[in-house]
C-alpha cells in the first residue's frame, strides 16, 4: 500500500483517486474548490460517472480516502502525487500548463525526500521535464523527487472500468527504478506495463487520441460520399470493422467528434507539429472534417425544413457530447444549437443529464422536461447524443405532437424504416 496524493478532483483525478484507494492505497484528493471538497467528503460526487459513487463511497467507508482543500496539504506526506488538474488550449492550440505550474509552485517547498510527482493529465511532449525545472526553482530537492509521466486512456462515462480494465498502462520517466516504484501502484491490474522515455509516454497520449480522432474523421468522410451514392455507410464500417487491421471501434459516424479531449488533443499535436517544423496536413484534414461535419447537419436541418431554419420551432434531444455522461464541453449538439439560433430558428431541448449547467451554456434555449415536451408543435427533430433512451420512446406519440413529422438523426441511432412507415421525413449520416 502507497501513500498518494492525488491534486485535482475533476473527471480524471476523482476518477483516478477512487480507483487507486479502490486498489489498496491511501489516498488523499486535494482541489481548491472548499465546496466541491466538502461534498465529495460527505461521498456527493459532483459528477456523472457509471460506478464511481460506489467507488468515492467505499474509499470514505475504508478510510483510504480522503480530500482537502490545497495540493500542498495533500502532498505534505505523500510518496506519490498525481497532477490531475486542466490543461486547457490555449490562444494558438498550445496546452495551457499554467495549472500544473502553479501545482509545482505550491508543492515544491513540502515534499519528502524519495517523493514521486507524476504526469496524469495530458500535457505537451517537454512537460515531465518541465515541471521537474518548476519544481527544482520553486525549492525543491531534484535529486531525491523523481518526476514521471503517466498518460490517462479513461473515456467519460465508463472511466471506472478504463482504469481498472486498462489496455495497458504507460509509464514515461529516465530513471528505472522510479518507473518500476510508479508501475508497482497498478501491479494488481491486468494490464501490460509499457515503460519509456518520458517524450515518448507523452507522444503516445497524443497520437492514440489524434489516430481515434482520424479515425472518426475517416467514417465521417465516408459517410458523406454514401449518401452521394446511395451505399449505407454502417455497412461499410461494419465492413471494413471486420479487418483485425482495422477494428470496429470508432467506426460510427456522426455529427463530428466533441468532448473536453479530442477537439484540444488534436489543436495542441498540430501546435507541436508546427513548432517541429512538420506540416501534419493528414491531422490538419481530420479537424477540417470534423468541423465541416459539425455544418453538414445544419445543412442537412436546413434541408429537411424546406429550405431556410428563419422563425422554425426545432426540437432537441441530447446535449452532452456522447451519451452517458452530463458533459458538455465542445459537444457537437451545442454547436448545433447555437448554429440552428443563427439561422433564426427556435430551439427547445431535452437531455437527461442536463441541469442548470446546461441553462446558463444556452442562452435562449428552453430546456423541456421530457422528449415529448421538446418537440411538441416542432417542425424538425434533431437527436444530437445517442442516449438509448430515444431509441425506445412512442414514435406515434412524437409524430401526433410535432407540427412537421421531420426527423435528423445525427447519430444513426433510430430506426428510419419505422419512422418512414410512421410518416416521418428522415434524414440520418451516411445512408441513402
Ligand atoms: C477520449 C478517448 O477515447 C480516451 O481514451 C481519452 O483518455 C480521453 O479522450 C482523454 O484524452 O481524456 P472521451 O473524450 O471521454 O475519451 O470520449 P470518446 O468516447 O473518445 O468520444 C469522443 C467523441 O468522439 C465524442 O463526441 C463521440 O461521440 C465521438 N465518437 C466516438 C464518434 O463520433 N464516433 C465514434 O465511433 C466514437
Amino acid at each position: 500500500m502507497s501513500r498518494v496524493a492525488v491534486v485535482g478532483a475533476g473527471y480524471v483525478g476523482l476518477t483516478t483517486g477512487a480507483c487507486l484507494s479502490h486498489l489498496g492505497h491511501s489516498v488523499v484528493c486535494a482541489d481548491i474548490d472548499a465546496e466541491r471538497v466538502a461534498r465529495l467528503t460527505k461521498g456527493e460526487v459532483p459528477i456523472m460517472e457509471d460506478g464511481l459513487p460506489e467507488l468515492v463511497a467505499e474509499g470514505i467507508e475504508s478510510q483510504r480516502l480522503r480530500f482537502v482543500v490545497g495540493a500542498a496539504k495533500a502532498a505534505a506526506s505523500a510518496e506519490f502525487v498525481f497532477l490531475c488538474v486542466p490543461t486547457p488550449q490555449g490562444e494558438d492550440g498550445a496546452a495551457d500548463l499554467s495549472f500544473v505550474e502553479d501545482v509545482a509552485r505550491e508543492i515544491a517547498p513540502v515534499l519528502r525526500s524519495g517523493t514521486v510527482i507524476v504526469n496524469k493529465s495530458t500535457m505537451p511532449v517537454g512537460s515531465t521535464r518541465l515541471v521537474q525545472r518548476v519544481l527544482g526553482e520553486a525549492g525543491a530537492t531534484l535529486e531525491q523527487i523523481g518526476v514521471a509521466s503517466n498518460p490517462e486512456f479513461l473515456r467519460e462515462g465508463t472511466s471506472v472500468r478504463d482504469f481498472l480494465h486498462p489496455s495497458r498502462v504507460v509509464i514515461g520517466c529516465d530513471d528505472p527504478p522510479i518507473a518500476v516504484r510508479v508501475s508497482e501502484l497498478y501491479k494488481s491490474l491486468d494490464a501490460p506495463i509499457l515503460i519509456t522515455d518520458p517524450a515518448s509516454a507523452e507522444m503516445i497520449k497524443y497520437a492514440t487520441n489524434a489516430f481515434l480522432a482520424t479515425k472518426i474523421s475517416f467514417v465521417n468522410a465516408i459517410a458523406s460520399i454514401c449518401e452521394a451514392v446511395d451505399a449505407d455507410v454502417r455497412e461499410v464500417a461494419m465492413g471494413m470493422g471486420y479487418d483485425t487491421r482495422i477494428g470496429s471501434e470508432f467506426l460510427h459516424p456522426g455529427p463530428g467528434y466533441g468532448g473536453s479531449c479530442f477537439p484540444k488533443d488534436t489543436a495542441a499535436l498540430l501546435h507541436m507539429a508546427d513548432v517541429a517544423g512538420y506540416d501534419f496536413s493528414l491531422l490538419r484534414g481530420t479537424v477540417e472534417v470534423n468541423r465541416r461535419q459539425h455544418e453538414r447537419m445544419i445543412a442537412k436541418a436546413r434541408r429537411l425544413v424546406g429550405g431556410s431554419l428563419a422563425g422554425a420551432l426545432i426540437g432537441v434531444w441530447g446535449l452532452a457530447f456522447k451519451a452517458n455522461t452530463d458533459d458538455l464541453r465542445d459537444s457537437p449538439a451545442i454547436y448545433i444549437v447555437r448554429r440552428l439560433q443563427e439561422e433564426g430558428a427556435v430551439v427547445r431541448a431535452f437531455d437527461p443529464a442536463a441541469d442548470e449547467s446546461a441553462a446558463a451554456v444556452l442562452e435562449g434555449v428552453e430546456l423541456a422536461a421530457d422528449p415529448f415536451e421538446a418537440v411538441a408543435g416542432a417542425r424538425l427533430l434533431v437527436v444530437a447524443t445517442e442516449w438509448d433512451q430515444f431509441r425506445w420512446l412512442d414514435f406515434a406519440r412524437v409524430h401526433d405532437a410535432m407540427a412537421e413529422p421531420a426527423v435528423l438523426d445525427t447519430r444513426n441511432l433510430l430506426d428510419s424504416s419505422a419512422l418512414r412507415r410512421l410518416g416521418f421525413s428522415y434524414d440520418g449520416v451516411g445512408r441513402s
